[in-house]
């Protein structure tokens, strides 16, 4: 685990090699730590709560998991406060497990997208977009212009949750088995800020054992202030050029 080496390069087809080998259950997924997954829940279901009782409530139409695996948040955190979950995944094995796994509320599972994040394109608008422990399978230029998708597909009072490992050395760490990254806090604080996304909530995850890396939950959505300046700088640029192709034209 944890190889660091200048060489080393996120290879998607890896990841998935990786992942083909893993047996489709909830110890399976965490990584041979299954017995976090309680504790886990609970800390995201805190998490939830505090952003439902906010000033400005996500709506609980239409949640979205991503990197779901066999559906273990599907199932615990989502399906029980949402009308509808889609859920993307690219393992073949873990998708055609889900609606089993989740069974009695599979009803209301909605589409289930087998294709990695980074090429994943949201097709309808989300209130509540989880991210946990996949993003560190993606390669910083696909994960901003990933987190750039999601910003766009939040419904109006929508929120995209990073729920993810950091490092506590203060590097990025790289893992060769499953061809995967380890980000450093300020990293991601970075990732967010260039995708135009504010953090309204962040909380370290408690309660889990000693050894493994810090885990962080952050709530974000688009900082529209940001959007609208990038949006008037744009349309002045844009028309700026206009007016020099015009002069061109009466010249
Ligand atoms: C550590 S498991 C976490 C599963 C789930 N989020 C959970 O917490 O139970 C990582 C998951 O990410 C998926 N994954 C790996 N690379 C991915 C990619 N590029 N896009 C989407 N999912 C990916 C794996 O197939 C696996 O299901």
């Amino acid at each position: 685990m944890n190889v660091n080496n200048d060489v080393f390069c996120i290879n998607y087809k890896k990841s998935l090699q990786y992942w083909a080998d893993i047996p489709p259950t909830v110890d399976g997924v965490l990584g041979g730590f299954g017995f976090i997954s309680d504790v886990d829940i609970e800390g995201s279901e805190l998490f939830l709560k505090a952003l439902f009782s906010s000033d400005n409530p996500p709506s609980t139409k239409t949640a979205l998991d991503c990197g779901a695996g066999i559906g273990r948040i599907t199932k615990q955190l989502l399906l029980p406060h949402f009308d509808l979950v889609d859920v993307v995944e690219p393992d073949e094995k873990f998708i055609n497990s889900i609606k089993e796994y989740v069974g009695e509320q599979a009803s209301k599972l909605g589409t289930l997208h087998r294709v990695g994040l980074q090429e994943f394109v949201p097709m309808r608008k989300y209130d509540v977009i989880w991210n946990q422990w996949v993003l560190g399978y993606l390669k910083d230029e696909d994960l901003e212009a990933y987190l750039i998708r999601c910003r766009d597909s939040l419904s109006p009072t929508g929120i995209i949750v990073v729920k993810e490992n950091v490092t506590s050395s203060g590097k990025i760490e790289k893992d060769s088995t499953d061809s995967s990254v380890t980000r450093t806090f300020k990293q991601y604080i970075r990732i967010f800020k260039k995708c135009s996304l504010k953090r309204i909530k962040q909380c370290k995850q408690t309660n889990f054992p000693n050894g493994i890396y810090p885990v962080y939950m952050f709530a974000l959505v688009p900082n529209h202030k940001e959007l609208e300046q990038s949006l008037v700088k744009t349309t002045t640029a844009l028309n700026n050029s206009c007016k020099i192709a015009q002069n061109e034209m009466e010249l």
